[in-house]
């Protein structure tokens, strides 16, 4: 019986006969309103009602009486048609751009700022939904490389893979130290600095990354007193005086200076710029497209607002 039904009351055709029966009352009329002959109508009720193997109407004088198959089928005709009415609209929604996930993965530095250029873009499109992902350099390179989001944003997008990008905002990084620390308000050589204990993020980050470059090109070695994953982590610990460190200065200004004094170090800040990439010759949905040209336009507008600040 189900296969049954699946092979015959599938045809969302024929539901639409039955309910312009079921609603007309009369098979002339259903056939006049579908632009259909009545011999086509019936032949349709026909093969429906030996798909649920049960009559649909019985026929008193002249008129159709369904029977309790019939109207069950015929609610069933209802609710089946709306849902498809409601998908026909949840599509062409789709294709207007006003609905759908657009999934961004963002290094951790840039979650302070990514959120500042998605919130006009959702209210523009309310139904929207964005699914955002934040991890270290090498976690978003992982998640770019099985191709996982419609976007990513790194200092340092990976060279050897295929990539398109547009360059956003600068993301300097500066020495922070405890508030109280005996250099702060100095100027300080690099070699200086490079003895002070040092807090660095975690080998895959893209901070480690720049500043590991940075001092390397410099022939400096730091002084790393210890290894912390998080941003956060290590803006407490130099409050806490447990050493210095080299962090986005967006992570440090977004989420409070507290306790926290920036050093005057030679060479320092170490420049660079966000990058907002996504894989050559993958497709972009006309959400993603859409989304792409709001960066391109409003990208530019806070680069712009970032550099009078
Ligand atoms: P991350 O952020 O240090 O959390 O990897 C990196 C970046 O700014 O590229």
């Amino acid at each position: 019986m189900k296969s049954r039904l699946h092979a015959h009351v599938g045809t969302l055709r024929q539901l639409e006969i039955l309910l312009a029966v079921y609603t007309t009352g009369s098979i002339t009329a259903a056939a006049a309103q579908l632009h259909l002959t009545q011999p086509t109508v019936s032949m349709q009720l026909k093969k429906l009602s030996e798909a649920i193997q049960a009559p649909i109407y019985d026929t008193v004088g002249r008129r159709l009486i369904f029977t309790q198959a019939g109207h069950v089928l015929a609610d069933t005709a209802r609710e089946v048609l709306e849902k498809f009415a409601l998908l026909d609209m949840q599509l062409a929604d789709l294709r207007g751009l006003k609905a759908g996930t657009l999934r961004i993965a963002v290094v951790t530095t840039s979650k302070y700022f990514i959120p500042h250029l998605l919130g006009p873009f959702c209210q523009r499109y309310p139904q929207v939904e964005i699914a955002f992902h934040v991890g270290n350099r090498q976690q978003i390179i992982k998640r770019l490389e099985q191709a996982h989001d419609d976007f990513y944003v790194f200092s340092h997008p990976p060279e050897d893979l295929n990539l398109s990008s547009n360059r956003l905002l600068p993301n300097p990084l500066v020495a922070i130290a405890p508030l109280s620390h005996p250099l702060a308000g100095r100027d300080i050589s690099l070699a200086e600095f490079a003895c002070l204990p040092f807090l660095a993020r975690e080998q895959g980050s893209g901070t480690r990354y720049a500043v590991d470059s940075f001092m390397r090109e410099a022939g400096v070695t730091l002084n790393i007193r210890m290894t912390i994953e998080s941003n956060e982590a290590i803006k407490h610990s130099v409050a806490a005086g447990l050493g210095v460190s080299i962090l986005s200065a967006h992570a440090i200004r977004f989420s409070g200076t507290d306790g926290l004094v920036e050093l005057r170090v030679e060479g320092l800040p170490i420049n660079t710029h966000w990058h907002f990439v996504w894989p050559n010759g993958k497709r972009l949905s006309p959400l993603a497209q859409t989304f792409l040209e709001y960066v391109q336009q409003e990208g530019r507008r806070t680069f712009l607002l970032e550099e009078r600040t």
